[in-house]
């Protein structure tokens, strides 16, 4: 087995550290999150770091990277407490790369892709038209961590939408036919197979 130990991992050149750090944790979520500005400019960013938190409340966060730089998704939505979580499938992960360009917060993403914003259920802030699933969320929480001094934003689904044929009987998202894609590290994007379903797991006799 190849060997990295932390102080390896902090001598690395900067974008080699990038890659092997943000692969070393597994497969990561890949999800759009857009937002409205007070003054009415839509915004949409990708995030790779959106988990669930629990179900009963329906909750997820995602993490912020520090607020040095200016932070378009978490400005629009402190000050208007909704955002929209929107799964990117395979025939939208191009454009949904590119939301990650730094762009002025005058200049929406929508503008610059193919994306489309759509609106439903009175959702100040916009969903992604082409997503599969669609999460409508209200602003709960922000924690700060002082570790790395990033943030992880909690909020409360709303609302959840998605085409009928991908929920099974059970309440399974079937993932797969949505063709929702998985991030490897920073820019890799890759489409699993399902292999199986387990039963509820019990404690061997
Ligand atoms: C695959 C991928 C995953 C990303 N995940 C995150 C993330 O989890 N948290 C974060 O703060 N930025 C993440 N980014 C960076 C944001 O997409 C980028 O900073 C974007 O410009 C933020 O837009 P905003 O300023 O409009 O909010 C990711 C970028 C890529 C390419």
């Amino acid at each position: 087995m190849k060997h990295f130990t932390r102080q390896d991992i902090l001598q690395m050149e900067k974008i080699f550290r990038l890659n092997l750090i943000n692969s070393c944790t597994g497969y990561k979520s890949a999800n759009l999150l857009a937002t409205k500005s007070k003054d009415g400019i839509e915004n949409v960013a990708i995030f790779s770091s959106v988990i669930h938190l629990g179900s009963n409340p329906p909750l997820l966060g995602f993490i912020l990277r520090p607020t040095t730089v200016p932070r378009n998704t978490f400005d629009n939505l402190k000050a208007t407490q909704q955002f929209t979580v929107n799964h990117v499938g395979s025939d939208i992960m191009a454009d949904a790369h590119h939301t990650s360009a730094k762009y002025e917060g005058t200049v929406s993403e929508f503008s610059k892709t193919n994306l489309r914003p759509h609106y439903r259920d009175s959702s100040y802030a916009p969903y992604v038209a082409a997503a599969k699933v669609q999460l409508g969320c209200r602003y709960a929480n922000d924690y700060f961590i002082k570790e790395n001094d990033c943030l992880l934003i909690i909020g409360q689904i709303e609302h959840l939408y998605l085409e009928p044929n991908l929920l099974e009987a059970d309440g399974f998202i079937s993932l797969e036919k949505a063709k929702t894609v998985t991030v490897n590290g920073l820019d890799g994007y890759a489409l699993p197979t399902l292999l199986e379903r387990f039963e509820y797991a019990r404690p061997k006799p």
